[in-house]
């Protein structure tokens, strides 16, 4: 696909490891210049290190992105050295992960937690760039959501209404922000290999495996491909939308 990244400014939230990583490295290879924004300074300055050997100006920021505070100063720093955000990628999220549970005994402060983290980043860093977007009439913003969102998947209650709210956040944004060219859209991942998949116990990775039709698990650079897709003047006329990227895991 021949795209159009070249000297555009890309920001990829949760970019060090895992899915943000392919995203990050996805938008340097086109071209872009990148700001990395996550919690983990390590991985964070390695998939830094991997993007700039593509030949792209790479900004890593380490910080906690539930702090409106970090998020604040982080993107006012990708303002101050690339200049305007062109290109925004929502990729922050989690379920409740080790503190999973059925939610007739899920802890206020995990569902607290998960909403923080898979919700509200989007809505916070989305609103650092919207302003200047509509005023430059440009602008791709893509949330990474999850198929949980539609399937309601046991023990993650909490994970699939954040997600869910990613989808009507990214309908009613597209709506505010289309008569300013600025395209919204949502990418719902199926189980997909990262580690938080490698840590799951062999059954549980091959029941998540034998409900997909396409026979294996989605790959980091899968859902890279469909956020550059989106990203791109390729999808100009796609707004609102969700794209499923689950190899038929569910359908929508
Ligand atoms: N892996 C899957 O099977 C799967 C399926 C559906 C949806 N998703 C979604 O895809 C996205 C990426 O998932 P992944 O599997 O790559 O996860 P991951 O844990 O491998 O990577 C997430 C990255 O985000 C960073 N991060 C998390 N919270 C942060 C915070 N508060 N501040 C700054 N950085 C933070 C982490 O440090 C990490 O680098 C998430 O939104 C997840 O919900 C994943």
């Amino acid at each position: 696909m021949s795209t159009d990244f070249a000297g555009r400014v890309a920001v990829v939230t949760g970019g060090a490891n895992g899915i943000g990583r392919a995203i990050s490295l996805a938008f340097a290879a086109e071209g872009a210049n990148v700001a990395i924004m996550d919690r983990e300074e390590g991985p964070l300055g390695e998939t830094a290190e991997e993007a700039r050997r593509l030949g792209v100006k790479v900004l890593p920021l380490v910080g906690d992105m539930t702090d409106k505070t970090v998020v604040a100063e982080s993107f006012a720093r990708v303002k101050a050295d690339f200049g305007s955000v062109d290109i925004l990628t929502n990729n922050i999220g989690q379920t409740a992960r080790e503190n999973y549970s059925e939610f007739y005994l899920a802890r206020p402060e995990t569902l607290e937690f998960v909403v923080g983290v898979s919700l509200m980043t989007t809505l916070m860093c989305t609103r650092q760039v919207v302003s200047d977007m509509r005023e430059r009439k440009f602008g791709k913003i893509v949330s990474i959501s999850s198929d949980s969102a539609m399937n309601g998947d046991v023990g993650t209650v909490d994970y699939a209404a954040a997600k869910s709210g990613v989808l009507g956040f990214t309908r009613a944004l597209a709506r505010e922000l289309g008569p300013f060219k600025v395209n919204v859209n949502a990418v719902c991942p199926g189980p997909t290999n990262t580690r938080a998949m490698q840590r799951i116990p062999k059954d549980a990775y091959e029941r998540a495996r034998n409900m997909i039709p396409l026979g294996e698990l989605c790959e980091p650079d899968d859902i890279a491909n469909a956020v550059i897709f989106l990203s791109s003047g390729k999808s100009r006329f796609i707004t609102g939308q969700t794209l499923m990227v689950n190899g038929g895991r569910v359908f929508y």
